[in-house]
């Protein structure tokens, strides 16, 4: 008998993280919408603040796309933000320019108890239309594309939200860690809630597959991380397993070193994402053959293009070829990249 094979399971990125070694790998880059082009820039400032951008359905989906038509990846992700959380859950976030998120931090058990979980998915309706309307645009205009939804790590938003703002230290959250795990696992397990929702509302809304972005894990002690990076994360991954049955799920506990072995053993990922720092020849060694990895380009290589650009691409090509395997960067892309660089290394991807 004939085996039909739908087109949904023949896009690369889903094959990819299914477990296949697809060869040329997948490609898709960590903010590849935003400053670096200038279509981006001429939409956001027609959209004014950029939490206006993201709850925008019609300008956040057309920003989504812009990466796609101009370069072709295989992935396209949810324009959005990993604060989207905070702000559904009550919090005041605003983008100040120059400097990056700031939220009123929560500074009481009053402050976290106060927080909003049950209304996560009302607020974020627009950005779930926005979901919705990738989904529609990438089948007429990119049937190959893999449609990503996210959301920050448990651990990672927790930062922020009793911080308030970027810091080096993150010294409230991984204080608090210390001084009062019951009520910062509180606040841990009141994201654990609000994310696993906002997940399984991105998936019916037509997300493809999810990425979970624990950008901060790297700063914890091992059995810190244990707790408050692999234990949420495998309490999300559980939940999801059950509720969007073949949604495969990415985690990125961006500098977790050799962490990675645990988190890729026990958060329940599918494929681990993995951070500049790390050589991608001992995490093709730490984590099990079946299990896809994706990374790992220095966003600065990126920047600087040419023999720089193509030798450390290669090499990281040559860790991964035989494994299941997505091409990403270790990081976000930065805003001085040049976008003729991006096409650039598609190129070189695509004859890998
Ligand atoms: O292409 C994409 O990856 C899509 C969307 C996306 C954004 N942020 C858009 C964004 C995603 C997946 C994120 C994740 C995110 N946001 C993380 C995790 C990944 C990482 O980079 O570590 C974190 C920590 C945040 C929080 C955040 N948002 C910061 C610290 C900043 C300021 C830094 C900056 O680049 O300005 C943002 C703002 C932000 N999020 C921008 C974009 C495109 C820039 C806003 C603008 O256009 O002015």
């Amino acid at each position: 008998m004939e085996r039909s094979v739908s087109p949904v399971s023949a896009k690369p990125l889903l094959r990819a993280l299914g477990g296949e070694a697809v060869w040329p790998p997948p490609a898709w880059l960590m903010r590849q919408a935003g400053r670096y082009l200038p279509e981006y820039r001429e939409l956001r400032a027609k959209a004014g603040d950029f939490i206006s951008l993201c709850t925008t359905p019609q300008l956040a989906a057309e920003v989504t796309l812009q990466p796609i038509r101009r370069f072709g990846m295989e992935g396209a992700i949810l324009f959005s933000d990993i604060l989207m959380v905070p702000w559904a859950l009550g919090q005041p976030l605003r983008f100040a320019e120059g400097e990056g998120p700031l939220l009123e931090p929560l500074r009481s058990a009053e402050a976290i108890a106060a927080l909003h979980p049950g209304t996560v998915v009302e607020r974020v309706a627009p950005i779930l239309e926005t979901v919705a309307r990738v989904r529609r645009g990438l089948a007429a205009e990119a049937p190959r594309t893999t449609l990503i939804g996210f959301a920050g790590g448990c651990f990672t938003v927790a930062c922020y939200m009793l911080e308030g703002r970027g810091s080096k230290e993150f010294a409230a959250a991984r204080g608090l860690a210390y001084a009062d795990p019951a009520l910062f696992g509180r606040l841990i397990r009141t994201l654990q809630d609000a994310t696993v929702e906002y997940l399984v509302a991105q998936v019916e809304a037509g997300a493809e597959a999810l990425m979970l972005f624990d950008s901060w894990a790297g700063m914890l002690s091992p059995g810190q991380f244990r707790r408050w990076v692999i234990e949420p994360t495998a309490a999300i991954t559980r939940t999801l397993r059950r509720r969007c049955p073949g949604v495969p799920l990415i985690g990125f506990p961006r500098l977790a070193g050799p962490l990675l072995a645990d988190y890729a053993g026990r958060a329940g990922v599918d494929c681990c994402a993995i951070d500049t720092a790390m050589d991608p020849r001992w995490a093709a060694q730490a984590v099990p053959p079946t299990m896809a990895l994706q990374g790992n380009l220095d966003p600065l290589a990126l920047v600087a293009g040419g023999a720089a650009l193509e030798a450390e691409a290669r090499s990281i090509l040559a860790a991964m070829r035989g494994r299941p395997y997505v091409f990403n960067l270790g990081h976000g892309i930065v805003p001085q990249t040049p976008p003729e660089n991006v096409t650039a290394l598609m190129r070189i991807l695509r004859s890998a």
